[in-house]
């Protein structure tokens, strides 16, 4: 077990092994709130349209995100509205992600379908904070709660070859290659992340 496991009232915890809990620290969950040790992530609502505008239409960010496409305000909003849609149908969708001790959203973590094959994790972060290991905080709590509470039997990435910083994500977080699909940029590289494996 990480030291410094922080308690919070009425939430619970999960720990599904120590790969997990090396990277993470631990994770609480409470109302799709997730907290990690360094991180809070909070389903994103309509509210956020602006700041995800903003932080998603970003050069680096939108490059490997969306194949380089800036969203609409259209697309945008439906993408927070298929997440609200889904956290109150399933327990899971898009989370916005701020440090513990601040305000700001600095990213985003997600799981979203990817065609049928499964929930594909999502991520990205502002530029400002890339070199810390938040992505890969983020993401694995995510991980570790569509594995866990959402009792999902595996999580699946989908990674443009040529999207380095993002290949080392998966890989920190223990998933494995399974296949390669050609995209819009070059090859996608799909990794999952089995339950067992856990
Ligand atoms: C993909 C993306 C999120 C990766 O960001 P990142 O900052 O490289 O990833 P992390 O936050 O996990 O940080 C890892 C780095 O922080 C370092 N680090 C520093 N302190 C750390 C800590 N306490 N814990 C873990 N890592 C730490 C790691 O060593 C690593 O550095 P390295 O790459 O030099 O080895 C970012 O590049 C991004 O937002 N890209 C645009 C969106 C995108 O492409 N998303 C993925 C679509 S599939």
């Amino acid at each position: 077990m990480a030291q410094g496991r922080e308690r919070i009232e009425g939430a619970r915890d999960v720990n599904l092994g120590s790969g997990f809990d090396d990277l993470i620290g631990s994770l609480a969950v409470m109302n799709h709130v997730l907290t990690t040790e360094r991180l809070v992530l909070r389903p994103a609502t309509l509210h956020d349209r602006a700041r995800l505008t903003d932080h998603w239409n970003s050069e680096e960010v939108r490059r490997f995100l969306f194949d380089g496409a800036v969203l609409s305000d259209a697309e945008i909003t439906k993408v927070i509205g298929d997440s609200t849609r889904d956290f109150a149908a399933a327990g899971y969708g898009l989370w916005l992600i701020r440090q513990k001790e601040r305000p700001d959203v600095v990213g985003t973590a997600g799981l979203r379908p990817l065609e049928q094959l499964g929930l594909e994790v999502v991520y990205s972060l502002a530029p400002a904070v890339w070199g810390r290991g938040y992505a890969t905080e983020a993401a694995g709590a995510v991980v570790e709660y569509a594995l866990g509470p959402l009792g999902l039997p595996e999580v699946l990435a989908e990674v443009d070859e040529g999207n380095v910083t993002s290949i080392a994500v998966v890989e920190r977080l223990g998933m494995t290659p399974f296949a390669t699909v050609p995209g819009l940029l070059g090859p996608m590289v799909r990794y999952r992340r089995t339950a067992r494996s856990g």
